[in-house]
């Protein structure tokens, strides 16, 4: 389906009733009532220059990797589509490159490779934008974006100026940050800078890195290596969205105290428990969806993903309150058996 046509306001393009199904990676349908594409900082003041729009709620879209659309949005969807790779500093140390928050992540990724530039490598086909990468502190295989991140710049929807912060700035978590916390919806990032350093060292200390290790007879694998295993891993156990709906791990590991994890041990001598430097437990939520029996099991047109129990996804047609129904199922039976309550991991509006 056409995006409808933009009705321009100066050099600002608002496009009114947009479908949303093709900017969210679930495929969910929903309609936002006016959507501006934002491609550089000055779009975001534009719109708040703008006498209708500059006072509008406003909701920052990026590649929809990551949310859940239940209800068509009477805010302003600003959509951010701010392009460009570039290469900002290279050191004995480091390099640092900087993308534009609209490029897909997976192309930085690629793009720092091709340049001989490895450090991203583990955290290949993650989909989504670079925009959308500090909000949740992307993950996989043993690292986040927090271990390579430099700065970012985001601009303030209320005041229009541009602020740049730094790692200790964005209070990274565990797919949290100050994005999810008490920036939520105050500002649009524009631009991610991560920092890679030199020499290059393989973090190849996830199992299934280990387990490829193994299977190849190469304990010393390349950048590029690590890249195909990784991209590998994921295509085998992972859906990819332009396939099959879904956004990715739908809840977070659960965190327990050692006493709890103990206890669950007891009841369920396997259940995938990993140990934290704070004497925590991380349990693995894909494999207690997995034990109450979730996997494969469908609520109207969503369902859980066959392979991996912790991605739900979209069997076609679905909308984004089944996709809630079927979580809220979901969290109700894996509270019943462990007393665990699953956190969602993608924001759901
Ligand atoms: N498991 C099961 N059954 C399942 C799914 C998983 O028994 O249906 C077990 C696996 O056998 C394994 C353990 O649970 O022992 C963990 O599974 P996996 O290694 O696939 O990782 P995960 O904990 O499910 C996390 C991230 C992923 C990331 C992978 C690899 C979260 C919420 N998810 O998944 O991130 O790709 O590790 O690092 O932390 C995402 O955030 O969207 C995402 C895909």
């Amino acid at each position: 389906m056409q995006d409808p046509k933009p009705a321009t306001t100066g050099t600002l393009a608002i496009e009114n009733d947009a479908p949303l199904r093709r900017h969210n990676s679930f495929g969910l349908p929903a309609t936002a009532r006016r959507l501006v594409r934002i491609t550089g900082d000055a779009d975001v003041r534009r719109v708040l220059a703008h006498p209708e729009l500059g006072r509008a709620p406003k909701f920052v879209l990026g590649g929809g990797s990551n949310v859940i659309l239940t209800r068509d949005m009477p805010e302003l969807v600003l959509k951010v589509e701010v392009r460009g790779l570039r290469l900002v500093n290279e050191t004995d140390e480091a390099v640092i490159v900087e993308a534009g928050a609209g490029e897909a992540w997976h192309d930085l990724v690629a793009w720092t490779l091709d340049h001989g530039w490895p450090g991203l490598e583990n955290l290949a086909l993650i989909p989504g934008t670079v925009g959308a990468a500090p909000v949740q502190n992307i993950g996989a295989y043993g690292l986040e974006l927090a271990d390579r991140f430099e700065s970012l710049d985001t601009v303030d929807l209320v005041t229009g100026r541009t602020v740049t912060l730094n790692r200790a700035q964005c209070r990274f978590g565990y797919r949290e940050s100050l994005f999810k916390g008490a920036l939520a919806g105050k500002s649009v990032i524009t631009r991610v800078r991560v920092r890679l350093p030199r020499p290059w060292q393989p973090v190849l200390g996830y199992l299934d890195l280990e387990r490829k290790m193994a299977e190849t007879g190469n304990h010393a694998p390349d950048a590029r290596t690590v890249f195909d295993w990784v991209c590998a891993i994921r295509r085998a156990k992972l859906p990819d969205p332009a396939e099959i709906g879904n956004v990715g791990s739908f809840f977070k590991n659960p965190l327990v105290s050692a006493e709890q994890c103990r206890d669950i041990i007891t009841r369920d001598p396997h259940v995938v428990h990993y140990p934290m430097a704070d004497g925590q437990f991380k349990l693995a939520a894909g494999w207690l969806i997995d034990a109450c029996g979730w996997k494969g099991k469908v609520i109207g047109h969503a369902g859980v993903y066959e392979k991996q129990a912790l991605v739900l996804v979209n069997k076609g047609g679905a909308i984004g309150s089944e996709v809630v129904t079927l979580a809220r199922a979901i969290q109700e039976s894996v509270y019943g058996r462990f007393g665990i309550r699953l956190e969602p991991e993608p924001v759901i509006v």
